[in-house]
């Protein structure tokens, strides 16, 4: 994330006074009284505070805990227009499917790109003073060559996690089966360079699953990682295909199927959980218990974007994947954290362990658990990123 401002401070920095330390790292599990040295922007020591090396700045977390920062592995961030009141219509009882996002599309088109910059970076700074260090940026409300490369570009100032989304739904007056040909010809051929995952939405009233395995197949062979919006509405076959075509991430799985939880339990894609989207569309939640139990990697991300899920804060999330999806506070915590890496493909984030990037939260809160305990509070006390203090 380059909206953070680094506090341009050289050498390095010694976080001191540290109650627990939520390390998630398999080796150093969760420490108490610890304390963690970070140099040129990854960690360079982890151990007991009594112990700890001299640095060239100190920053006493004064007993709190902290957490490696959080990965948020889904938004949509680049966008123009309001839908608040479709938000309102749904809470008075409309269902949520989808078509309003051709309602964010024309208000896209119709945007500068200064101003759709502008947006992009107002909720990029608004994530990480909610701990947020490492962020998806979805293209997808451009919907032609021009709009979804420009959306991209953007995206790619504020992340090296750029989606494209060019098929996140049809346009108005276009045959489903063109458009995803320009989406895998022409469309695709310009928006690779700029992107490095290809998602697309497996829905009844977006992509078919031939559209939108055609679409993951033409991504992988310009070079780019598949992810997949898969069984958000209802019971389909996007989670299959996500397993099948070795896709890092099946994002929603709010409606799976034994076979589903089965296909995902033997796979490497991580099922990544979005409650925002169930929370705003006031839909059943995903059940993240049965995914955990059967053995699935689990991710929980934010989903932020103008129509279902208006939303920068993974404490949100944590806190509703607790109460609604049947995580325990850890178990959410490391999600947002080490399970948005796992989606991501990186191994250099989501944990703090000695070489890990030094993107750390220092908690308002003695443990990891209060950020479920005391939802709605704003418990991000210091966020430091690449080794510098970036939020406080
Ligand atoms: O992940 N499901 C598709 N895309 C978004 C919603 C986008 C919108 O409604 O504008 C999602 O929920
Ligand atoms: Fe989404």
């Amino acid at each position: 994330m380059s909206a953070a401002h680094s506090g341009g401070a050289p050498g390095s920095l010694l976080v001191t006074g540290i109650g627990e330390l939520l390390t998630n790292d398999p080796d150093l599990g969760t420490l108490t009284d610890a304390a963690i040295l970070l140099d040129r922007g990854t960690v360079a020591w982890i151990g007991p505070a009594s112990r700890a090396p001299a640095a060239d700045r100190a920053l006493d977390a004064g007993g709190a805990a902290v957490i490696p920062g959080f990965v948020d592995s889904h938004a949509h961030l680049v966008f123009a227009g309001d839908r608040s009141v479709e938000f309102a219509a749904r809470m008075a009882g409309a269902h949520y499917t989808g078509g309003g996002i051709r309602t964010t599309v024309a208000a896209t088109r119709a945007a500068s790109s200064s101003a759709l910059r502008a947006r992009t970076e107002k909720l990029v700074r608004e994530a990480l003073a909610q701990g947020t260090t490492t962020i998806e940026i979805k293209s997808g409300y451009g919907l032609t060559v021009e709009d979804e490369v420009r959306a991209l570009r953007i995206a790619g100032e504020f992340t090296a996690e750029t989606t494209f989304l060019g098929a996140h739904v049809v346009p108005s007056d276009v045959d489903g089966d063109e458009y995803t040909a320009l989406v895998c010809g022409a469309m695709m051929a310009a928006a690779a360079p700029h992107a490095r995952w290809v998602d697309v939405f497996c829905e009844t009233g977006a992509f078919t699953p031939e559209q939108s395995e055609a679409v993951l197949r033409a991504g992988v062979a310009h070079g780019l990682g598949a992810r997949i919006h898969a069984n958000q509405l209802g019971p389909g076959p996007g989670v299959r295909l996500a397993v099948e075509l070795g896709a890092a991430s099946a994002d929603h799985c709010t409606h799976l199927g034994d076979d589903d939880v089965d296909a995902l339990s033997t796979s490497d894609t991580v099922a990544t959980l979005l409650p925002g989207a169930e929370f705003s569309t006031r839909s059943p939640y995903p059940d993240g218990r049965r995914l955990l139990d059967a053995g699935v990697s689990v991710a929980l991300a934010t989903d932020c974007n103008p129509g279902s899920s208006f939303t920068t804060s993974m404490p949100f999330c944590v806190a509703l994947a607790v109460r609604e999806c049947g995580l325990t506070p850890t178990e959410a915590v490391v999600a947002a954290t080490r399970g948005g890496a796992k989606a991501l493909r990186r191994g250099d984030v989501g944990h703090l362990g000695v070489g890990a990037r030094a993107d750390l939260v220092v908690l308002d809160a003695p443990s990891h658990l209060y950020l479920a305990y005391r939802p709605g509070v704003p418990l991000v006390g210091t966020v430091v990123h690449n080794g510098e203090i970036a939020w406080k």
